[in-house]
């Protein structure tokens, strides 16, 4: 039997316990720059400091037209990459793992941030031309009315070129920023999952229609980051299993599962099983505990490969986690929110598990949990 506070060894990396603080977007730049801040230094710091044993930063843009609003972290030059060097120095000084997010938000991009409203921000008020695989803007609802997101573009051969390069060069700054794990993001109708689902990829040629085209660019993408990412250290991608749509063509955890097989092929270690988020009405209609933990077990179950799998969502308890672990059904347990409540989830779960010789933990706290 696995515990939680056994280890996850992935390549030459160990993490030190099954616990992952789940990449949440901060929305905290001085706008525009995409630089990290004093805030995102506390905020994934105290999450180190907290126990758990893989720290995720949250999506980072790896181009500026792939951010989801002007706040949002970047990794598209070389001072923003710098910019993040210390947090990876500290999180590592807790014995904890530096994960990073790369990301590109397609047609989602150009929005405000959640408390400012999340609406759309058009070229001429703040925003910027976006991306997608097809020209369809998201469908943004203002006041009941259906209202189109910026101008989007039908990406052309050019644009798939320079987004899989701009994976490569992010993975390139962020392998040398000292992060350890890089996980691509292919989930919540951002980019990589555009292409993915039939719900929004209406294109034809190499990069739309069947499995093999709309699979393409999360593939080459992925291909483009282990190449650059060190041998030893772990490429996570992160998917929506499913697009929660049973009344149109759409992305289901059959494909994740077919996914997870051809992922494995290219190098990457670990397959974190979020879901929807491709259109308005994607989503489940119940988000309770482990609410997507029956999407990781049939990716697990319908792979063939033995990549790892991480599982996401409505966990809130130590024993939750260590039930997760420990029944075999996944790898790893990715927390959100619950770290968001409690930054000290890891030793708080350490202490409920009695697991306090395994935890990493500062000597400076750990008075404080009697350990
Ligand atoms: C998120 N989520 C998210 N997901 C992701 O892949 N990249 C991201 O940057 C973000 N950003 C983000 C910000 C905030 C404030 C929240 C609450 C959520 C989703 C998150 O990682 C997680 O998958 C969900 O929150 C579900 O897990 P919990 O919260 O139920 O543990």
């Amino acid at each position: 039997m696995t515990d939680l506070f056994d280890p996850l060894e992935l390549r030459d990396t160990t993490v030190p316990n099954r616990l992952m603080v789940s990449p949440m977007c901060q929305y905290s730049c001085e706008a525009r720059d995409g630089r990290a801040t004093e805030w995102h230094h506390v905020h994934l710091g105290s999450r180190a400091v907290g126990g758990a044993g893989l720290v995720m930063a949250e999506a980072t843009a790896v181009e500026k037209r792939g951010r989801i609003t002007p706040e949002d972290l970047g990794i598209w030059n070389d001072d923003q990459a710098d910019a993040l060097a210390r947090t990876t120095r500290f999180v590592k000084e807790q014995g904890a793992v530096p994960g990073i997010q790369l990301a590109h938000a397609g047609r989602k991009a150009s929005k405000s941030r959640p408390w400012e409203g999340s609406g759309p921000l058009y070229p001429d008020d703040g925003g910027w031309e976006v991306i997608g695989p097809s020209g369809e803007p998201w469908p943004y609802e203002d006041d009941g009315e259906r209202v189109d997101g910026p101008p989007t573009r039908e990406m052309d051969q050019g644009d798939i070129e320079q987004v899989i390069d701009s994976f490569r060069s992010a993975a390139e700054r962020a392998r040398d920023a000292g992060f350890e794990v890089a996980e691509v993001h292919a989930a919540h109708g951002y980019l990589l999952h555009e292409f993915l689902s039939p719900v929004t990829n209406h294109r034809e040629g190499d990069y739309g229609g069947d499995f093999e085209g709309r699979t393409r660019l999360t593939r080459e993408v992925t291909e483009a980051v282990r190449e650059v990412w060190p041998d030893g250290k772990p490429v996570f991608v992160r998917i929506s299993g499913t697009d929660w749509f049973d009344d149109r063509e759409s992305w289901t955890a059959e494909q994740s599962a077919r996914l997870a097989d051809r992922l494995a092929g290219i190098g990457a270690d670990l397959v974190d099983v979020s879901s929807g988020g491709i259109a308005p009405g994607s989503w489940p209609e119940q988000v309770g505990p482990n609410y997507q933990l029956p999407l990781a077990e049939t990716v697990r179950e319908g792979s063939e490969s033995d990549i790892a799998i991480g599982t996401v969502g409505g966990i809130t308890t130590p024993e939750q986690a260590q039930a997760v672990v420990a029944n075999g059904r996944a790898d790893l347990a990715i927390v959100g929110r619950q770290f968001l409540r409690d930054p000290y989830f890891g030793l708080r779960a350490a202490d409920a598990l009695e697991a306090t010789d395994e935890v990493t933990g500062p000597p400076q706290y750990r008075r404080a949990f009697g350990f």
